[in-house]
């Protein structure tokens, strides 16, 4: 399966993905996921299909509780499903270990969350670094990735600077550059600007766009900001577990 030797073929200064020969970033056939709690289940995902090509970008939006985290999460490989299939740049997540899902999630899949998750005690560019250390790539290297990621997301001066001294917008730069370090085949963001006032949320926006444009990273992101849902070249809608609209198809 995946060996990690394949983590150290790209050059440090390549940010462009990997995988573009792949034609689908994203394909999933009847998706399903089913929470139960005692007595009581749940279906939060009721059958989700679509496939998503590489370099793609995708809005994925929905009322509250329609199951888009969820969704992203699978994707991810963050929670495996009850039923379904899933492939992500042409290989199965869940195949194997856990530890072999982990890499999987480490090396292929960036993710974004609504509170970005960096670790307070490691700076800027020892967070963004970090995902391509778990991988044992070397720490020059991954220095002089994070440094290139950290300018595209425009922080070089912050390289230094701690969580805790940075905006919520910045704070949110420094996850997405994080997310990028080690070449994914795809990046996923849950709600990326939920958190941050209009000026920051816009910017985060036009960032995912140039991104996409920049290194062919497909991009899925959930999001309840209609412009930058409308913003983005296709949309699918949720509603109760299912894709109710998707304007790729
Ligand atoms: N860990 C969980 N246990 C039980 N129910 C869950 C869990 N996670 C999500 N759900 C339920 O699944 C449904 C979909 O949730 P979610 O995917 O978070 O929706 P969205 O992101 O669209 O708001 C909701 O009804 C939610 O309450
Ligand atoms: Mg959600």
């Amino acid at each position: 399966m995946w060996s990690a030797n394949e983590a150290t073929s790209a050059s440090s200064t390549d940010l462009t993905v990997q995988a573009k020969s792949q034609n689908w970033a994203v394909e999933v056939h009847d998706l399903r996921k089913v929470y139960s709690m005692g007595e009581l289940t749940l279906e939060a995902l009721a059958g989700v299909s679509f496939s998503v090509r590489a370099g793609e970008s995708v809005a994925i939006v929905g009322e509250s509780g329609s199951g888009k985290s969820t969704l992203l999460h699978i994707v991810g490989a963050l929670d495996s499903p009850t039923a379904g299939q899933i492939r992500v740049g042409g290989l199965d997540p869940f195949r194997g270990t856990d530890r072999q899902v982990s890499f999987f999630r480490n090396k292929h899949i960036g993710f974004v969350f609504q509170n970005n998750n960096l670790l307070p005690e490691f700076s800027a560019l020892e967070n963004v670094a970090m995902p391509g250390l778990i991988l044992g790539q070397r720490f020059e290297d991954m220095r002089q990735r994070a440094l290139l990621l950290l300018e595209r997301v425009g922080l070089s001066k912050r390289a230094d600077h701690y969580p805790g001294q940075l905006s919520g917008g910045e704070q949110q730069r420094v996850a997405i550059a994080r997310a990028l370090i080690n070449q994914p085949v795809l990046l996923l963001a849950d709600e990326p600007s939920g958190n941050l006032d209009s000026r920051n949320a816009a910017n985060i926006h036009s960032l995912f766009a140039e991104l996409n444009r920049d290194f062919q990273t497909t991009v899925l992101v959930v999001t309840h900001n209609q412009d930058f849902a409308n913003s983005l070249p296709r949309r699918i809608e949720m509603r109760d577990g299912r894709i109710t609209a998707d304007s790729g198809t």
